[in-house]
């Protein structure tokens, strides 16, 4: 379904505005480059690109956007039913760009008793991004990526993804006629997952190597003319993605929670959500930034790492970063999703969590999978990355960086039934994940349970079931 922008209610100021730029991140360089330039990596330095709403966020009147954007809750018109087309005065598209949605956005945020309990805090609140059209927060980004792809023209959109990229690109370029090609780690992705790019039609390109291999490819294949590349490197899929944070907001009545904490893989989601929050920050719709934590898997944490070596005296507002992050040659976590050792946005993360006043830090398996059977716990079904975050939360509560009585959110990136193997294994005590060793004969590390949910067997019988009953009560 493509839909016209039509008459995205500026007022004439706001229509006479500059436009934004595509802008090189690097502060020494900062070429800009116009948005029908299709550009990944900047052509002078070969740093990363953001898209530069300045001139969008100068020209619009905070009071006005707040009362247009909660007024549209009641909309049926379709711009106004996509949580991320909604929040339109702040994305880099023209009023008639054609707009591929599927209602993406509008996720729940609950309360998570048992979670918050678990972590030692006196509350917790997550948003569930997996609640998403495709079951993954990639959809609040990949609505403006093909979007994007469209308005230029493009033939074929790619991605590498550890599968969830690739189901949403795959569905959303079904909705665009536009053909999908996606490139993954073979047999390193959830068959759910796999199985969604193939029922929404994508050319699914199985590869010899690791998502890293399939990244690399990725970016050797975007100097063709007729391809569109829709990783995170993209400045337009952050774009939709930032519109999280301001969803977010709307929901905490605009009161900054003191902490937001989010899984890391190939580190879009976290630079989204920055990105988000700096915008309603210079807007005046917010009065300070919350501290951004990021979590990544022992085994798949090249930025935890880096970072656990930064002089942060050094490096205050963003500045001093270093140039390089060495990669984890051979990432291992059973949170396929996360599983990354060199990811492509580390700069613009890493910049983002250090101005915030964030963490940087790893969790183990065996605190992933409690951490998700807690989760489930409180009726949220999340996939294991999503997990990291509350696995997280517990350690920087330990640690003192989160007090108990802070606000917190926790990003859930993705739903339950996106790895299903992971929860029936981890609730039979049947999880394991390979040593990593080289040695073939080292054994599999095993995930204990700790909140094991066995079914049980029981005889059909209505006394054997209220027996049952009784002994679990
Ligand atoms: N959680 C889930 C469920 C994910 O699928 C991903 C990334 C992340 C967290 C990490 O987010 O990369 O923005 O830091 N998945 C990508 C994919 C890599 O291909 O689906 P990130």
């Amino acid at each position: 379904m493509i839909e016209k922008i039509a008459g995205a209610e500026r007022s004439p100021a706001e229509k006479s505005a500059q436009q934004p730029v595509q802008r090189c991140i690097d502060p020494a360089c900062g070429a800009a480059y116009g948005l029908r330039e299709r550009v990944y990596v900047c052509s002078r330095c070969g740093g990363t690109l953001e898209i530069d709403c300045g001139s969008l966020v100068a020209s619009s009147d905070p009071a006005a956007l707040r009362k247009r954007w909660a007024a549209r809750a009641a909309s049926r018109d379709p711009r106004d039913v996509s949580g991320v087309w909604r929040y339109r005065e702040l994305l880099p598209f023209d009023e008639a760009a054609p707009f591929v949605a599927l209602f993406e956005g509008n996720t729940p945020l609950y309360s998570a008793a048992r979670s918050a309990k678990y972590c030692g805090l006196d509350g917790l609140r997550l948003k569930h991004q997996g609640c998403n059209p495709t079951g993954s927060f990639k959809d609040t980004g990949m609505t403006a990526a093909v979007t994007q792809a469209v308005v230029l023209g493009a033939r074929t959109a790619v991605c590498a993804s550890t599968g969830n990229t690739a189901a949403s690109l795959a569905a959303y370029s079904a909705r665009a006629g536009l053909q999908a090609a996606i490139l993954l780690p073979r047999g390193q992705i959830t068959p759910s997952k796999l199985a969604q790019s193939m029922d929404y039609g994508a050319l699914v390109c199985e590869i010899d190597g690791n998502f890293d291999d399939c990244m690399r490819l990725i970016l050797e294949l975007g100097d063709d003319p007729s391809i569109y590349i829709a990783n995170s490197i993209n400045p337009f899929r952050i774009e939709g993605q930032k519109t999280v944070a301001f969803e977010m907001m709307e929901q905490c009545a605009w009161q900054v929670p003191d902490h937001v904490v989010v899984p890391g893989g190939n580190m879009g989601n976290s630079t989204a959500l920055a990105k988000g929050f700096q915008e309603l920050l210079d807007l005046r719709l917010i009065d300070r930034l919350p501290k951004l934590s990021v979590i990544q898997a022992e085994g798949a944490a090249p930025l935890a790492r880096l970072f656990q070596n930064l002089d942060l005296r050094q490096s205050r507002n963003g500045a001093n970063l270093p140039e390089t992050m060495p990669p984890v040659e051979n990432p291992r976590t059973l949170a396929t999703a996360i599983k990354i050792g060199a990811p492509v946005s580390w700069k613009k993360a890493l910049r983002a969590v250090v101005r915030s006043g964030g963490k940087i830090i790893t969790v183990s398996e065996q605190e992933i999978a409690d951490a998700k059977a807690i989760i489930g716990r409180d009726g949220i079904g999340c996939e294991p990355a999503s997990a990291t975050t509350v696995a997280g939360m517990k350690k920087l509560v330990a640690a003192g960086h989160i007090r108990h009585d802070d606000s917190v959110v926790g990003v859930l990136t993705g739903h339950v039934l996106k790895d299903p193997d992971y929860v029936s294994h981890y609730h039979r005590g049947t999880l394991s994940i390979d040593s990593g060793a080289k040695d073939s004969s080292a054994q599999p590390q095993h995930i204990a349970g700790a909140f094991q949910n066995v079914p049980e067997r029981v005889a059909a019988t209505k006394t054997a079931i209220l027996e049952t009953l009784e002994r679990r009560r």
